[in-house]
């Protein structure tokens, strides 16, 4: 792999009643990224937030707004979350059956656009749009709920994503989402991720703001 580690805290673990201030902690602490995770409770078993919360980080931050849709029929939500401020919208390819049209129109958007895969999707379902695609985003949990046990397969499934990234020669960032801790984080750096999103490991810390630190420090990068 090559380059810097980008950690991406996910405000499902903040405190909601700061938000502001843990978005700003985030800040302070180096995160390159703000993870944001919408759930429609019909993708998956749990309701999140929409529109106006992303309006309200991005009120608060300049740094990119990573989106991560985990809804049915995403389009709909493309055009308010991009005047939100939204910086990326991720959606999965097990809930867009047009994927090269949304990803299209994501960007026409002037948002950068990605596809998540389910731990049970293959990378095939992807292997046909690469160059639509800006991140390609492995969960590493089955998507709903912060806080979930890391699937120790995944660390494959990444090694062969960046075989088929660089093969393609594709500058996509490679994310991973799920279960990313102190104990999991340099597996999955080492098989070629580059973008880290955590939650519990950094609102659930002692030190959040240190944590963010730290998980890049695992990553054996200096910065
Ligand atoms: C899970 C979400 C994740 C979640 C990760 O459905 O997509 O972004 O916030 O949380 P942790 O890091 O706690 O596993
Ligand atoms: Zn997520």
């Amino acid at each position: 792999m090559s380059g810097q580690p980008r950690i991406a805290p996910s405000i499902l673990s903040a405190d909601f009643s700061k938000l502001g201030d843990d978005i700003a902690m985030c800040e302070s602490g180096g995160a390159d990224w703000i993870h944001i995770d919408v759930m429609d409770g019909r993708f998956v078993p749990n309701l999140t937030f929409g529109a106006k919360v992303i309006e309200t980080v991005r009120k608060r931050t300049a740094l990119t707004l990573d989106v991560h849709l985990m809804v049915v029929e995403p389009e709909k939500y493309f055009d308010d979350f991009a005047a939100a401020g939204a910086s990326l919208l991720t959606i999965h390819a097990e809930a867009a059956p047009h994927l090269h049209r949304q990803l299209n129109r994501i960007r026409e958007l002037g948002c950068r656009a990605g596809v998540a895969l389910n731990p049970a999707t293959p990378l095939d379902a992807v292997s046909e749009i690469l160059p639509e695609l800006d991140l390609l985003l492995i969960m590493s949990v089955n998507p709903g709920f912060g806080g979930q046990k890391f699937i120790p397969y995944s660390v494959d499934k990444i090694r062969r994503a960046r075989l088929m990234l660089d093969e393609a020669r594709s500058n996509a960032a490679l994310e991973v989402d799920g279960g990313i801790n102190r104990d999991t984080i340099s597996s999955v750096w080492e098989a070629g991720a580059d973008t880290f999103v955590a939650g519990n490991a950094i609102f659930s810390a002692k030190d959040p703001k240190a944590e963010i630190g730290v998980l890049r420090g695992l990553c054996g990068v200096t910065v």
